[in-house]
């Protein structure tokens, strides 16, 4: 299949001309990637149980796991849900549109091929404004995960979507970089009470301002690797995600001890031929030796960590590193999401620094 590829020159208010073929394609089964304020979105008609299932065909994904539904209005979501609890009203009055997804018990109209066979749908409406011009003039709800081949770094501009996508999907809508960089947070409100299934840039202290109520992670978030036997709320989370190809090692402590520990374990890849990548911030970038070495940028602004992560991580895999060792980030806020994403691409595979023998040989 041949991709086509259409650049939106004026972001903030794309040419609706330009959006009429994708919007097209869309309606009519096919599948078009199209920038989101988090990452971008591989798109298909989610009410059409065929053209959800190319998605997982393109992607390479186990067909469990479910697709988010994107919307343009809230006049969009009634007819995709049976109800609209009190705690979801009230986050999306408050977070629509913008990164935050949430999941409702599903009506008739959602295929199961669209839920992977499950009884709720995830809905998000993205404040993008050329996705949001895009799901409007398809007039249908968008099914979209991130695209990017399933297990790989979720894709930030477009050239990351060719990488993974050219020759298997119909076209690409290149808005230039995302904002954000990492996927929105998603929330179950089907469920009694409120739960964090995926940390995003809608943070659990900006849901508890809302709603007025603590709204706890699941467990399968925070419990580390998933077991076989357990079955998180989001089936996306069993699975490998985020991977960079190169084996990638997070290293917790104090700020010296760190770089100490980096050094020290590079040198010993270094020293037996491995080709080594480093993941620092701007305030540690001069303290390693020349090399593969990447900043996410300053430490303090989490917003730019985030929007770089990705990009970092791929750019590892085009520079065919065979180990990263990378620093650790703050968990607060966005840092929640940050530490998720990058514990999962290390396999959590986390070391501290803290011991003795890291800090003695320098
Ligand atoms: O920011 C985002 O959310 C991006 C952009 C494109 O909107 N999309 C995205 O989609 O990250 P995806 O498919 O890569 O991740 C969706 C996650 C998966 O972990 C999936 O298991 C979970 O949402 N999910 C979808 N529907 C669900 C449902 N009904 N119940 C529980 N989890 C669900
Ligand atoms: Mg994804």
């Amino acid at each position: 299949m041949k991709t086509e590829r259409i650049i939106i020159e004026d972001k903030e208010q794309p040419e609706e001309e330009l959006l009429k073929k994708p919007a097209e394609i869309l309606r009519n089964g096919g599948l078009v990637a199209f920038p989101t304020e988090t990452v971008y979105g591989l798109g298909a008609n989610a009410l059409n149980e065929e053209a959800a299932g190319k998605i997982y065909a393109a992607k390479g994904r186990p067909s469990d796991n479910p697709l988010i539904a994107h919307i343009a209005d809230f006049d969009d979501l009634p007819p995709l849900v049976t109800v609209i609890p009190e705690a979801g009203r009230r986050l999306m009055e408050a977070f629509w549109p913008g990164p935050l997804t949430l999941i409702f018990p599903k009506s008739d109209l959602v295929p199961y091929g669209t839920t992977g066979g499950l009884d709720t749908v995830a809905v998000r409406m993205p404040a993008d404004p050329v996705a949001n011009a895009l799901i409007r003039l398809a007039g249908v709800p968008v099914a979209a995960p991130s695209a990017n081949t399933s297990g790989r770094p979720s894709p930030t501009t477009a050239d990351h979507v060719w990488q993974d996508m050219n020759g298997k999907i119909d076209m690409i809508v290149d808005g230039g970089a995302v904002g954000i960089g990492v996927e929105s947070t998603i929330i179950d409100v089907s469920g009694d009470e409120p739960v964090i299934l995926r940390p995003g840039a809608i943070t659990q202290e900006m849901a508890f301002s809302v709603l007025g109520q603590e709204v706890p992670l699941d467990p399968a978030i925070v419990s580390g690797p998933m077991k076989a036997d357990v079955r998180p709320k989001a089936p996306g989370m069993k699975y490998k995600h985020y991977a960079p190809k190169a084996d990638l090692t997070l290293v917790e402590g104090e700020t010296e001890n760190v770089i100490r520990t980096i050094k020290r374990l590079a040198e010993e890849k270094l020293s037996k031929g491995f080709r080594v990548g480093i993941i620092c911030t701007e305030e540690t970038k001069e303290r390693y030796p020349d090399g593969m070495v990447r900043s996410m940028g300053l430490r303090a602004r989490e917003e730019t960590i985030a929007h770089n992560l990705y990009g970092v991580l791929r750019e590892f895999d085009d520079l065919d590193a065979d180990f990263i060792f990378s620093e650790s980030f703050s968990r607060d806020h966005l840092g929640q999401a940050i530490m998720n994403r990058l514990t999962k691409a290390a396999g959590y595979h986390i070391l501290n620094a803290g011991c003795k023998e890291d800090c003695v040989h320098d």
